[in-house]
């Protein structure tokens, strides 16, 4: 019986660390992702695979495609794929590190570290900005309907797609605008995170509304505040069945369908934008079976 991966239907972890691969020897890519399949759970780690590891094993998975890049008036969204992406979850800091360690051994031969972005729950589950994240997320049954795919090919089934990126806030910036002006930009009041009525037409969440797309564009979202020493942002993470719900939320985001862009715009920006397949579980280890593994 297939699976999805325990974690991604999961609420958010109290810690993170999100790890990002190239490619190192694509001789050695079938190797390094037998050995993480077996190490890895679903659950305490999660696992995607770009275009660059399926393209040095000779298979694509249908659906799967480059990360769009957009531009508008003083902001980017860059599109910098890589080749895997690992989701480390726990409650423990010290052992995310030993963790990701491990997982870095196991896949030396066929993937070099490109990224470590270490992340953690704030509050109920906010942004830095103080906002809820997560309140339209699709719940139970229709979580599992816009997250997991219901393909008959083999090995498909219980897999997801995942859409990530990093983002960096201007806090000192977003700070400083008046507690309206915050609201406006979210399309959702802070005090008690009730939706605003007469939101402008660039707040975020009038943007993205998923009842709002024909047809409707649901994602599960399982997004993290980050920080280190460079600044703090989100690390926002979306599940798919695939990646057109996303894709379409992103591209009303960037303005490129009426001209107008998402007010986040104004105080963060995007550094990354990926996408990943994200295997199902078959007897407890990760099922690669749709990728001739
Ligand atoms: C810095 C980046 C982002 C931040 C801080 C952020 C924050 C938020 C917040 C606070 C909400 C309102 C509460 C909720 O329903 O979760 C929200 C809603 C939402 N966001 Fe974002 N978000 C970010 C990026 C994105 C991106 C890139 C997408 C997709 C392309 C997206 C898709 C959504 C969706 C689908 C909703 C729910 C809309 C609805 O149906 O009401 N967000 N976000």
């Amino acid at each position: 019986m297939s699976l999805p991966q325990p974690g991604i239907l999961e609420r958010i972890p109290r810690a993170a660390r999100y790890l990002s691969f190239d490619l190192r020897d694509g001789e050695r890519v079938a190797e390094a992702l037998r050995a993480l399949a077996k190490a890895a759970d679903g659950k305490a780690c999660v696992v995607g695979l770009g275009e660059p590891a399926l393209g040095a094993l000779g298979h694509s998975i249908e659906g799967l495609r480059p990360f769009p890049r957009y531009f508008g008036q003083g902001f980017e969204v860059p599109s910098t794929q890589t080749a895997l992406w690992c989701w480390l979850r726990g409650d423990d800091r010290g052992e995310l590190v030993l963790r990701s360690l491990e997982i870095q051994r196991l896949l030396a031969g066929g993937f070099d570290i490109a990224g470590v972005t270490d992340a953690f729950r704030y509050g109920t589950g906010r942004d830095l900005t103080g906002y809820e994240d997560g309140t339209e997320n699709p719940k139970g049954r229709k979580a599992v309907a816009a997250a997991v795919a219901e393909s008959p090919k083999t090995g498909m089934r219980g897999s997801s797609f995942v859409a990530v990126q990093q983002w960096v806030h201007d806090l000192d910036r977003f700070n400083a605008m008046p507690a309206k002006q915050q609201d406006e930009t979210i399309g959702r009041r802070k005090r008690d995170n009730k939706e605003l009525a007469d939101a402008p037409a660039s707040a975020h969440v009038k943007r993205t509304a998923q009842e709002s797309f024909h047809p409707e564009a649901f994602v599960l979202r399982r997004s993290m505040p980050w920080a280190d020493a460079s600044g703090a942002g989100f690390v926002f993470v979306a599940f798919g069945r695939s990646l057109d719900a996303f894709e379409a939320q992103l591209k009303r985001m960037a303005g490129a369908e009426d001209g107008i862009a998402d007010a986040l715009f104004t105080f963060t920006k995007p550094v990354t934008g990926a996408y990943f397949w994200c295997p199902p579980l078959r007897n407890r280890r990760l099922d690669l079976r749709a990728i001739g593994l």
